[in-house]
């Protein structure tokens, strides 16, 4: 297997379009720069990735509080966490603020200014005690929430990479001042482990501090993890250490029940951004070999990751006895366990693999005249081309072992 990195973002926007994973944003009217619209198979993509993310941080914890706060929120809200003053971008020598302006309320007299929010942290923060009432968590604890964020970037670019709206995916970990740095190095490596489970090429990924005069106007400490993107090493995910400050500015503390000692609790935050997953995914998973002599693209997804798990064929379209085979006994139960399947008759059976690798599809499942008599299909593995035959009682299990 060979990687081949010449023009590679041109191959990876190419395919992400023609294959239905990632189209321009109001492209009929000339686009709108900085924003993407997700296809079929892209958001199949982006579900994954936000399931995955959802499970190993929320759900297999018990110290995790989700939370879908609103993108709107009170303009006191970002005043109060210094966005206002600080949340600024150089341009022709002058700072201008990239958060989204926008007005809420219809009638002259009640109109507010609101801002489209530029993270999620503090759709979190701003229910931190909404969240201590509710639930009575002990610390440590955290709060988890993936949403769409916006920012007026001066110069959206390099695809996914800097967009004008985007989606992240965020914990605000709140923990005693004296255990900051525990936790600092405990999420560090929670978060490797995620980029790894999901499929990030990790020799691609490398950490950097970022120096004081760098860093967020909240952050005591920032680790960087970037990835090498084919326009150069850049920022993939962060890890900031925010101290008191977004709990103190919103006048929020914390009681200790046992203890009765009131305390302003630190924050360790692990952000990580769905785009820039999506396109580090896209570009660790993209490979080119040779298969009968003619150059093939894959994609070599993880099958947890792969929009599509697996394609379900008759050999022959124009047998109504494959076709109704594969239709009722294969297609239509798979596709009631796993949702993530397709049906794929068109074109000669080589044609459909190559369609389907270039998708990443890890399973192409055919149903051929052997199979009417013996109840076995043959099940294709996208990477090395071989086929087995499987028992048809067994095909679940086999799939589902995968996943
Ligand atoms: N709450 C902390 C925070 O928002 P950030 O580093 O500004 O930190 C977090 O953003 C993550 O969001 C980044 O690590 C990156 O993955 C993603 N991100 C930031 N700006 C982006 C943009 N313009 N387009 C796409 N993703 C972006």
């Amino acid at each position: 297997m060979e990687k081949k990195e010449n023009n590679l973002m041109e191959k990876i926007v190419s395919l992400c379009k023609r294959r239905g994973f990632i189209f321009p944003g109001s492209e009929i009217y000339g686009g709108l720069a900085g924003t993407y619209d997700w296809g079929h198979f892209g958001v199949a993509l982006k579900n994954n990735i936000k399931q995955s993310w959802w499970k190993k941080f929320v759900d297999n914890r018990r110290d995790m509080y989700g939370i879908d706060a609103a993108i709107l929120m009170n303009s006191k809200v970002w005043e109060a966490t210094g966005h206002v003053a600080n949340f600024a971008d150089s341009l022709d020598g002058k700072q201008f603020n990239t958060m989204l302006k926008t007005e809420v309320g219809a009638k002259k007299e009640e109109v507010a200014v609101s801002y489209l929010r530029p993270e999620t942290a503090q759709g979190m923060f701003v229910n931190f005690k909404n969240t201590v009432d509710a639930f009575h968590p002990k610390l440590p604890f955290g709060m988890a929430q993936i949403g769409k964020v916006f920012r007026n970037e001066i110069a959206p670019r390099d695809f996914l990479f800097r967009q004008r709206e985007f989606e992240q995916m965020e914990v605000e970990y709140f923990t005693k001042e004296e255990d900051w740095g525990k936790y600092f190095e405990y999420w560090k490596g929670e978060m490797l482990d995620w980029m790894e489970e999901v499929g990030i090429d990790m020799s691609k990924i490398h950490e950097l501090e970022i120096p004081d005069k760098d860093r967020a106007h909240y952050s005591s400490r920032t680790i960087d993890f970037e990835f090498e993107y084919p326009f150069g090493q850049k920022e993939l995910f962060g890890l900031a250490y925010r101290t008191d400050f977004d709990l103190k500015n919103h006048k929020l503390d914390y009681i200790d029940e046992e203890k009765g000692d009131k305390i302003i609790p630190h924050v360790i935050e692990p952000t990580f951004g769905v785009d820039r997953a999506a396109l580090a995914l896209l570009l660790s998973a993209y490979c080119e070999d040779e298969k009968g002599g003619e150059v093939r693209a894959y994609l070599k997804f993880k099958p947890s990751i792969a929009p599509v798990i697996c394609a379900v064929s008759p050999l022959l379209k124009n047998k109504p006895e494959l076709v109704e085979y594969a239709n009722t006994k294969i297609f239509a139960p798979l596709k009631a366990e796993f949702g993530r399947v397709i049906w794929d008759d068109n074109g000669n059976i080589g044609k459909r693999y190559r369609r389907q690798d270039e998708i990443g599809t890890p399973f192409c499942i055919v149903v051929d005249f052997d199979t009417l008599t013996d109840d076995t299909v043959t099940v294709r593995d996208r990477d090395t081309g071989e086929q087995e035959r499987i028992k048809i009682e067994n095909l679940k299990n086999y799939i589902r072992e995968k996943i």
